[in-house]
């Protein structure tokens, strides 16, 4: 039985060593309905054909199938044009027959089909990684803004919020945190009072001494800061919830909010409580005035075991003046 219309005008290319068994399996296909072409020979030759003009499947006679596979499709991606051997669609050369034709079709449309599908979970991924970095570049827009936010609410500069960030960045490093963590500080660290947005100018700015009921208004910062960034779902957003909760603990457990002592206390706001106090020790506030950088570092030692973590205190003696200066 034969059908001149089986392969519908499919591309073929006929390859294997044998000029005579190659031509007489093309004009078999080409009576199948066809377009064939046949090649004789070297592998790489037969190869730099089909690349240069890639058929719908390389039918491959007498055992040419891994020497033109190795070529075609080395790394098994399905990538090039499919290479059949003729076993796998007849029982010889002599064989190719209509069932030939069906199978040879059948095997090509699959093997296209397999050539899209990788082709589009390509694309998908491709687009899923773009999507991803958007995502995260948002994220990191809005924090900025926040942060930018925060700044202004503090000191009306952004500059002590920034300054914050650096000097627990410097601490940090100076513990020999690893970069990931030292980086998430100093990422993080310029929201420790963002809860101060939700404090009233009447408190935030008074000059002079605050008295016992408003200085309970302003310790709420510290809670109402962290729900702010709460179930951010990042490391950075926890980081500064984090910190934002716990900047006020003192070491002894006499701080804000909840009391916690030594350890209990997140060592990154250990590190921004000691960076804070410093900062804002050495440059003027409404209710007082700026104190020398050694003054306000003698203060800090001072501090070792009872408002600091002593470690904490060891990072930043070691840094020094020109660890303590800011490019502000
Ligand atoms: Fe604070
Ligand atoms: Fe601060």
């Amino acid at each position: 039985m034969e059908d001149a219309d089986a392969l519908g005008g499919m591309t073929v290319l006929v390859a294997g060593d044998d000029l005579g068994a190659v031509q007489a399996v093309r004009a078999r296909l080409q009576a199948l309905g066809a377009d064939a072409t046949a090649l004789a020979g070297d592998a790489d030759a037969i190869a730099r054909a089909a690349v240069a003009d890639p058929p719908a499947a390389v039918l491959a006679l007498g055992g040419a199938e891994a020497a033109l596979r190795l070529r075609l499709d080395p790394f098994g991606l399905d990538a090039g044009p499919p290479v059949i051997g003729v076993e796998a669609i007849a029982g010889g050369e002599d064989g190719v027959g209509l069932l030939a034709a069906w199978r040879l079709r059948a095997l090509a449309e699959r093997s296209a089909l397999r050539v899209r599908q990788s082709e589009m979970e390509g694309v998908l991924a491709a687009q899923a990684v773009t999507r991803r970095r958007e995502l995260e570049a948002a994220r990191a827009d809005t924090l900025r803004r926040l942060i930018t936010a925060a700044g202004y609410r503090d000191d009306n500069t952004y500059e002590h919020t920034e300054r914050v960030g650096q000097l627990a960045a410097r601490l940090a490093r100076g513990l020999g945190m690893p970069d990931r963590e030292v980086s998430l500080i100093r990422q993080a660290a310029p929201l420790h009072d963002i809860g101060k947005i939700a404090i009233p100018d009447s408190i935030l700015l008074k000059p002079g001494k605050l008295t016992d009921e408003e200085f309970e208004v302003v310790k709420t910062h510290a809670v109402l800061g962290a729900r702010v960034l709460a179930r951010g779902g990042s490391d950075l957003l926890e980081t500064a919830e984090t910190i934002a909760r716990h900047h006020h603990e003192r070491w002894d457990g006499g701080g804000y909010p909840d009391g916690l002592a030594g350890e209990a206390i997140p060592i990154a706001a250990r590190l921004v409580h000691v960076a804070d106090v410093f900062d804002i020790l050495v440059h003027e506030r409404p209710y007082k005035e700026s104190w020398t950088v050694e003054a306000a570092a003698l203060e800090i030692a001072g501090g070792a075991g009872t408002q600091f973590d002593p470690e904490a205190v060891g990072a930043f003696t070691a840094l020094g003046p020109t660890g303590w200066s800011h490019p502000f």
